[in-house]
C-alpha cells in the first residue's frame, strides 16, 4: 500500500511516463507479435500475499504488459474501427478515476448527472438530431440497442413482458441486413426474441438495407402470423461503412408502425460535417439512435451516446424502485439508472466535457474532416493503381480494397493472396489492417480514424502495402 506521498512521486512518474508513451507511440508495434499464453505465462500463478512496491508494478507494467499491447493510439492504427482517445480525455479520465463516484442517480453525484443531461443536449445539437429527443450515456452500442430492443418489446406489450414473462406473446422479429452489426443479433438472443427471428435480408449493391424487400420481408411474416417488432438501420457498417437510407427505411417503419433504431456507431460522428448531414435524412422517423464518442470522436472508451425520441418508454422499461434507492428529487432530476440496464455508472460525461471544450466544434469538425479527406486520397491510388481494386464505394474513413494484379483470375487465389499480404503488413507492426468479405471476397480494410493519423502515416501505409504484395507475388511466382 502506498500513501500520499508515495501517490504524489508515483503519479508524477506515471504522467512524465504517458507524455513519453505518447511522445514514442510511432516506436511501438502497432500489434504485438507474440504467441497465445506468452504473457499468461510471465505472470505469477498465485497472488502477492504481501504488497509489493509500486516502483516493482510499474516495472512490470513496462516490461510485462506494454509488450503484448496493441497500441490503439498509434497512428498507424487502421484496423477495425478507431477507439480513439485524446489528451484531454485522457486528463478527465484520470479525475474520473481520482473521484471514484459511481453516478447512479442525481442524489450520489448531481454535478455527474447534470454535466451528462448537457452534454448529451450539446451532442444533439452536434449531430443536427431531432431538439425533442433526450440522450443518455451508456457503454457501448451493443448496450444501446439491447436497450433499444428490450423497450420496443415492452413498448409494444404495454409493458406487460417485463412482469409476466414472455410467454404467450407473439413470434417478433426484427429486421436488418447481412451487414448489420453482430451486437444486434446479440442483442435479439439476450432480449428472447431468439435468434431465428433477427432477419437478416440481402443488401443492395452499395450493401445499404434494401427497403423494398424490407417491405417484402415484413409483409411475409404478417402473413404467417409473425410480428414485426423493431429495424435496425446502419450508418456505418461494420465492413465497409455503408449508409442506409434512413428515410425510406423509416417510411416503411411507420407504415408497419415498427421501432426503427439507427445504429452510427461510427459514422454518427460525421454528423458533426454540415455536408454529412444528408445522412440522417427522415430521422425524425426513427425511435432511438446510437453513435459511439469512443470510436471517432476523441473521447476514451467507453462512451456510446444513446437517443430516444420517447423518454418515457425507456423508463417504464427500466425503472425498479427498492427502498434503498429511494431519493426525495426522483422525479424532479434524471435518475439514469433508469435509462438503462446496470445500476452503477461510471462519470463518463467528464470526458465528453473536456473533449468538447478543448476542441471546439470547430476543432472537432476540422480533425474529422481530415480523415475523410485522407482516406478520400487512399481511395485515389487504389482506382488508379491497375494492380488494386476498390471492393466498395468509399463514403466516410474506411477504403476496402484487395490486391488484384491482371493475371491471377482464381477467386480462391486472391483471397488467399490478400490474406497473406494483411498478415505479412500487422506482423510487420507498422500498421494495423484488418479484413471483411465483399460479395464473398477477401478484402482489406483501412481506416483513417485515429486521433493523431496525418497524411505521411497513410502515405507511408500505401508504399508499404504496394511493395510488400509485390514481393509476395515474386515470391509465389
Ligand atoms: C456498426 C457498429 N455497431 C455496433 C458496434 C458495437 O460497438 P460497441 O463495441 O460499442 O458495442 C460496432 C463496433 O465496431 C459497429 O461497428
Amino acid at each position: 500500500m502506498i500513501d500520499l506521498t508515495e501517490f504524489r512521486i508515483q503519479a508524477n512518474e506515471m504522467v512524465d511516463w504517458m507524455v513519453h508513451y505518447y511522445e514514442n507511440i510511432e516506436s511501438f508495434p502497432v500489434k504485438p507479435d507474440i504467441p497465445p499464453g506468452e504473457i499468461l505465462s510471465r505472470l505469477p500463478a498465485a497472488p502477492p500475499s504481501a504488497g509489493e512496491s509500486m516502483d516493482d508494478i510499474f516495472r512490470d507494467f513496462k516490461n510485462t504488459i506494454l509488450p503484448g499491447m496493441t497500441h490503439w493510439q498509434n497512428p498507424s492504427f487502421f484496423a477495425y474501427f478507431p477507439a480513439n482517445s485524446s489528451y484531454p480525455s485522457v486528463l478527465a479520465e484520470m479525475l474520473t478515476a481520482a473521484l471514484g463516484a459511481q453516478c447512479m442517480v442525481w442524489e450520489t453525484s448531481p454535478a455527474a448527472a447534470e454535466l451528462e443531461e448537457r452534454m448529451m443536449q450539446w451532442l444533439r445539437q452536434m449531430l443536427g438530431l431531432p431538439s425533442s429527443w433526450e440522450g443518455v450515456i451508456q457503454d457501448t452500442a451493443s448496450t444501446s440497442t439491447l436497450t433499444a430492443i428490450l423497450t420496443a418489446r415492452e413498448k409494444y406489450t404495454g409493458f406487460s413482458s417485463n412482469k409476466q414473462g414472455l410467454s404467450g406473446l407473439p413470434v417478433f422479429r426484427i429486421y436488418g441486413s447481412t451487414e448489420t452489426h453482430s451486437s444486434i443479433e446479440k442483442a435479439v438472443k439476450i432480449a428472447g426474441i431468439g435468434q431465428e427471428n433477427f432477419v437478416k435480408i440481402k443488401p443492395d449493391d452499395h450493401l445499404r438495407l434494401d427497403p423494398a424487400k424490407l417491405s417484402q420481408a415484413i409483409e411475409a411474416d404478417r402473413k404467417t402470423g409473425k410480428t414485426p417488432l423493431a429495424v435496425i438501420a446502419t450508418l456505418g457498417t461494420t465492413g465497409t461503412t455503408a449508409i442506409d437510407d434512413i428515410e425510406a427505411i423509416g417510411n416503411v417503419c411507420q407504415e408497419h408502425h415498427i421501432w426503427l433504431h439507427v445504429d452510427a456507431a461510427l459514422a454518427g460522428t460525421a454528423l458533426l460535417l454540415p455536408e454529412f448531414r444528408w445522412m440522417i435524412r427522415g430521422i425524425e422517423r426513427a425511435d432511438s439512435f446510437v453513435f459511439n464518442p469512443h470510436k471517432w470522436m476523441f473521447t476514451n472508451f467507453d462512451c456510446s451516446a444513446y437517443f430516444i425520441r420517447d423518454k418515457e418508454s425507456l423508463i417504464c422499461t427500466f425503472e425498479i424502485l427498492p427502498e434503498y434507492l429511494k431519493t426525495k428529487t426522483r422525479g424532479k432530476v434524471n435518475d439514469y439508472r433508469d435509462w438503462g440496464i446496470p445500476l452503477g455508472r461510471r462519470f463518463r460525461a467528464l470526458k465528453l466535457w473536456f473533449v468538447i471544450r478543448s476542441y471546439g466544434v470547430e476543432g472537432l469538425q476540422a480533425t474529422v474532416r481530415r480523415h475523410i479527406t485522407i482516406a478520400r486520397w487512399l481511395e485515389e491510388q487504389v482506382i488508379q493503381n491497375p494492380a488494386f481494386e476498390l471492393m466498395a464505394p468509399r463514403t466516410l474513413n474506411t477504403v476496402c480494397f484487395r490486391y488484384h494484379p491482371v493475371e491471377i483470375k482464381d477467386a480462391a487465389t486472391l483471397d488467399r493472396l490478400n490474406e497473406t499480404l494483411m498478415l505479412h503488413l500487422n506482423k510487420s507492426g507498422e500498421m494495423l489492417l484488418s479484413h471483411t468479405r465483399v460479395g464473398g471476397a477477401y478484402t482489406i480494410r483501412l481506416v483513417v480514424g485515429q486521433t493523431y493519423v496525418e497524411s505521411r502515416h497513410v502515405e507511408e501505409a500505401w508504399k508499404r502495402i504496394k511493395d510488400t504484395a509485390t514481393a509476395i507475388e515474386l515470391k509465389n511466382s
